[in-house]
């Protein structure tokens, strides 16, 4: 069994923002003096005290806060007639129609319904100026890092990749490649508020190496010493600088695009292709962000979310696209998008999920094979998702998948079918109370062989009380745009950097 976590998380920073908003009480005193306002505070509070009087004999229906906060939300929405299902099918029945900054009125000078991460000496961050063969340099073999794919349209645009215009704006909606995290998040805490560049005043050192790009890389490399090279220069690079003494590397950290299986190659077995990072004493005394960590042996490993396509600069487009999702129709009850594993003991559940799938009229079948298929275009994905209440998420190669934080993106409930895929992972980023967002059907139970019936079995109330769930966690699992200087919401790389600070004072 895994461990239970307690309570949901709360946005590690501190809103000291509210205080100072409400502090209107300055000048009080002064205009008291006045008899006009002396005589019109009179007015006021005898009409206030008629209405306080009709109030109590005719009250009104209460409505409960979270709905009105909803509704402030939602606003937006309200001004925007057209019905998102509606633009697709009769203007462009192949793109999911997704642009939406129109939509809010960003000239209004409302503030912010996130609450907005600040930055304490705590939380200051220092990036290593790594040479260049550590990160950046290693894009310029771009066509060379990856066995199956050309990563150059991909690692530009600081790791966005290419814009996909199927989505949405240009400036928002990007084909981003799911092993990429590491570049995006370089490319953000290189811009962020709470980077110092003196490490005298820093708490907490980002080691920015572009570690999964160089394993995907190196997979083929059959001379081990060649293949764990650069891992081990990185090392004698740390262990080399000043700060790294002071704490012996536990202040601090790098963070990883791949899985950290890729970097954990163990002597006895197959040799996968993986590389030692992970296994070196010296990267064991950091901690490390990863896409997936590894359950049993990754004590200093921490979950990152997968990179989806949303890449938002301001609150305001943030908000949009939560109520474009709040508002989806939703026709399948269900979908699973993914292709069949061969001789793979934890993705045996995917062929029963396809089965079931490509069985129930509820479900819609995304199937991903060779050739052309949908299942790796952007607006496909997210088309399917968009339209499903459910989105199955059966393990593939690893235990995690990016089709998880594409289904919270397009508020679609998850279905795991095994604990690993999320819930001991992402614990800086998703909820203690796993059923408040998600859905567990244990791949070994019974409930796996019938998965409509107990999705059906679900209340509608719950439904969309967790999917309002998921819509709440979207920007905290969204990669902002790296160029973004004013979010107004903390988003992935904000919870990473505030929930390491605290970790870090915590074990230094
Ligand atoms: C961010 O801004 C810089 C400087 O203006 C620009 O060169 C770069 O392309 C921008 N990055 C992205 C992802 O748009
Ligand atoms: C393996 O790689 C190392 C480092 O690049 C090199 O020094 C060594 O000669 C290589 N060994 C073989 C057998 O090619
Ligand atoms: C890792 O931390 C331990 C305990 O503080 C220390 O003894 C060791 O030297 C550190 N390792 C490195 C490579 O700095």
């Amino acid at each position: 069994m895994y461990p239970r976590k307690q309570g949901p998380p709360s946005p590690p920073w501190t809103d000291d923002e509210k205080e100072k908003h409400y502090d209107y009480s300055k000048n009080k005193d002064t205009h008291f003096n006045n008899p006009y306002l002396r005589f019109g505070a009179l007015v006021f509070v005898s009409l206030s005290l008629w209405l306080l009087v009709l109030l109590l004999w005719f009250p009104p229906k209460t409505r409960p806060i979270a709905e009105v906060g909803v509704d402030l939300v939602q606003k937006p929405q309200q001004q925007q007639n057209v019905h998102p299902h509606l633009i697709r099918t009769t203007r462009n029945p192949n793109n999911i129609k997704t642009s939406t900054a129109a939509t809010v009125d960003t000239t209004s000078t409302s503030k912010s319904p996130f609450k907005v991460p600040t930055c304490d000496p705590s939380l200051s961050v220092y990036v290593y100026p790594l040479p260049a063969k550590f990160n950046l340099g290693l894009l310029n073999h771009c066509h060379a890092l990856n066995l199956y794919t050309d990563m150059c349209p991909y690692v530009a645009n600081s790791g966005l990749g290419q814009p996909h215009p199927k989505l949405g704006s240009a400036a928002l909606w990007f084909a981003t490649h799911q092993f990429i995290a590491e570049v995006i998040f370089h490319a953000r805490v290189e811009n962020h508020p709470c980077r110092t560049l003196d490490p005298t005043r820093a708490a907490i050192f980002y080691v920015p190496f572009y570690g999964g790009l160089y394993a995907s890389s190196k997979f083929k490399e059959a001379n081990l010493t060649a293949r764990d090279e650069l891992a081990f220069d990185l090392v004698d690079y740390v262990q080399s600088q000043p700060w790294w003494k002071k704490h012996k590397g536990r202040d601090h950290f790098i963070t990883l695009g791949r899985t950290a299986w890729d970097f954990m190659r163990v002597t006895d077995g197959p040799d996968f292709g993986f590389n030692s990072l992970l296994n070196l004493p010296a990267v064991k005394n950091m901690s490390v962000l990863t896409v997936e960590r590894q359950p049993w042996k990754g004590s200093n490993q921490h979950g990152l979310p997968y990179p989806s396509y949303f890449h938002p600069s301001t609150w305001q487009e943030m908000v949009a696209w939560q109520n474009r999702v709040r508002g989806m129709d939703r026709p399948h009850l269900f979908s699973f998008i993914g292709g069949p594993r061969k001789g793979l003991e934890k993705a045996a559940v995917r062929d029963k999920f396809i089965r079931q799938c490509g069985e129930s009229t509820r479900c819609m079948l995304l199937k991903c094979g060779s050739g052309a298929s949908k299942c790796h275009v952007p607006s496909e994905v997210l088309k399917v998702m968009t339209e499903s209440q459910f989105c199955l998420q059966a393990p593939g190669d690893s235990f995690t998948r990016r089709s998880t934080f594409d289904s919270v993106l397009a508020g679609c409930i998850p279905v795991f079918s095994s604990p690993h895929t999320a819930y001991t992972q992402y614990k800086w980023f998703l909820p203690g109370d796993e059923s408040t967002y998600s859905v567990y059907i244990d791949e070994k139970s019974d409930a796996s062989k019938r998965i409509e019936e107990e999705l059906l079995k679900i209340p509608k109330e719950k439904v969309t009380a967790m999917r309002e769930k998921l819509i709440e966690l979207i920007p905290s699992l969204t990669y902002a745009h790296p160029n973004a200087t004013n979010l107004g919401f903390g988003d992935a790389v904000d919870v990473a950097l505030a929930s390491l600070a605290k970790h870090v004072q915590k074990i230094i």
